[in-house]
């Protein structure tokens, strides 16, 4: 019971009555107090932002009501409106995009899977110009990641050294689809097949992108095994920390929901019981016959569980956004129209072909070594910049104790690898940018450059 003014505010109300109350003065305050900033030339441009409005916070505020915290009504709805939207089967929320991936990764070294389950010391073929925990399951898990170079201005992976990279321990590869730009899936599908191999689409900065394989516009992140996609606040659309694992395939969707779920193999949500009928009838490992089924683990696993309070906001989010995709599509088209004529300086990218991009950001390499000078011209005039993630994982520290071992595998110099290292960085094409904001990019870009 609450006290407003002396008045108490709930007395005479039903729980529904007094949620719709305080839902309602959500709503106000969100329209109040969250309205977008007004923007004037010379203020902090960012590289990515939320894009929300009062139906995100009063989703968050109802399921706080509801207090059932863990994973539950939102979460199962959330989960089903972005299987719909990507037509995949089956979808699994979980708490931040790097455990969808470690999910994603770990769901192929399942027993279930027998002749195919990876080992440690089988070989996964990725590349390092990229995030670095699309790669650090493999080699947490012990397995040998085998790095290939990408392309510019693409900055994917470049599929001709695939035959290279390949060997008879190669099991599956993982791989981000880069800043929205989908990788070539008609090679790297066919590839996969003809050598056996798993694919996990790291489709964390790609929601929304679509490819065309076998005359059909599918959704990038559904055409592998497995995809993958983080809803980090500079994301897509946002959860605050949220990932999700999506699938077609039964069995890695069994094994995902058992390894994100402590490893069990009972599949009842959270406070559900006896789901299969089971609970008590069957003979699991070297258990004694019933029992039960709810507290029975056919993997080691986690809990990578997202709170329903994420979903909640997911639920608002995922409405809007095809309206977001459609919003960077046009910023990202604008940037590009803008820069044209600097082609001599600047290396502007380029969507794969049968690809239409739900671009993540705008990737610009420099064809002089001056990115470094360039870049702080920008942030010296509030622009937000960003580099390439890692630029090389390799170079980085967390190599330090492995590095040169047979622990991970080089294919080739990563030429181009090191000039984005070296040359790259991009600049946002988030939805919430305007023609305005854009503009002074591009003035600021030609200036840097000129
Ligand atoms: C390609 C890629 N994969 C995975 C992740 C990890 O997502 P999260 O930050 O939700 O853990 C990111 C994060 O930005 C990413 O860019």
């Amino acid at each position: 019971m609450n006290i407003k003014g002396g008045i108490i505010i709930f007395k005479n109300k039903t729980e529904k009555e007094a949620r719709e109350e305080i839902l309602q003065l959500v709503r106000e305050y969100a329209d109040k107090y969250h309205k977008p900033v007004e923007y004037h030339r010379g203020d902090k441009i960012s590289y990515a932002s939320r894009v929300y409005d009062c139906e995100e916070m009063v989703n968050l505020v109802d399921s706080s009501l509801e207090f059932w915290l863990t994973s539950g009504r939102y979460t199962d709805s959330f989960e089903k409106k972005l299987a719909k939207y990507l037509n995949i089967k089956y979808c699994s929320f979980v708490n931040s995009g790097s455990s969808a991936n470690l999910l994603a990764f770990m769901a192929l070294t399942s027993p279930l899977l027998e002749d195919r389950q990876i080992l440690p010391g089988d070989e996964v073929i990725t590349v390092a110009a990229g995030f670095p925990t699309t790669v650090a399951p493999i080699i947490q898990y012990g397995a040998v990641p085998v790095f290939i170079d990408v392309t510019i201005p693409q900055y994917n992976i470049d599929v001709n050294q695939l035959e290279d990279a390949s060997s008879d321990k190669t099991k599956a590869l993982i791989i981000a689809h880069t800043l929205g730009n989908p990788f070539n899936l008609e090679y790297i599908t066919k590839f996969c097949k003809e050598h056996d191999l798993w694919l996990i689409e790291d489709n964390c900065d790609a929601l929304g992108s679509k490819y065309v394989i076998d005359n059909e516009e599918k959704f990038t992140g559904t055409i592998g095994d497995i995809g993958t996609s983080s809803f980090y606040p500079p994301h897509h659309m946002t959860t605050g920390e949220g990932g999700a694992v999506y699938t077609n395939n039964p069995l890695l969707n069994r094994i995902i929901r058992s390894l994100r779920d402590w490893g069990r193999d009972c599949q009842c949500s959270s406070g559900e019981d006896n789901f299969c009928g089971n609970r008590f009838t069957q003979k699991y490992g070297k258990l004694p016959v019933g029992y039960d089924h709810k507290y029975v683990y056919s993997h080691f696993g986690y809990n990578l569980k997202a709170t329903d309070m994420q979903a909640a906001v997911g639920c608002a989010q995922i409405d809007k956004f095809p309206s977001f995709v459609e919003k960077r599509k046009k910023n990202f088209n604008r940037i590009k129209d803008g820069l044209q004529g600097l082609e001599d300086k600047l290396i502007l990218p380029e969507a794969e072909p049968n690809s239409d991009p739900s671009w993540f950001g705008f990737l610009i390499t420099t064809k002089e070594n001056n990115r470094n000078r360039i870049v702080q011209y920008l942030e010296d005039n509030n622009i937000q910049t960003r580099m390439l993630f890692a630029g090389n994982i390799i170079k980085h520290p967390c190599f330090d104790q492995i590095r040169d071992s047979n622990k991970y595998r080089v294919v080739g110099d990563l030429e181009n690898t090191d000039k984005i290292m070296n040359n790259t960085f991009w600049i946002g094409v988030y939805p919430g940018m305007t023609n305005e904001k854009i503009d002074y990019m591009i003035e600021k870009i030609r200036e840097a450059v000129e």
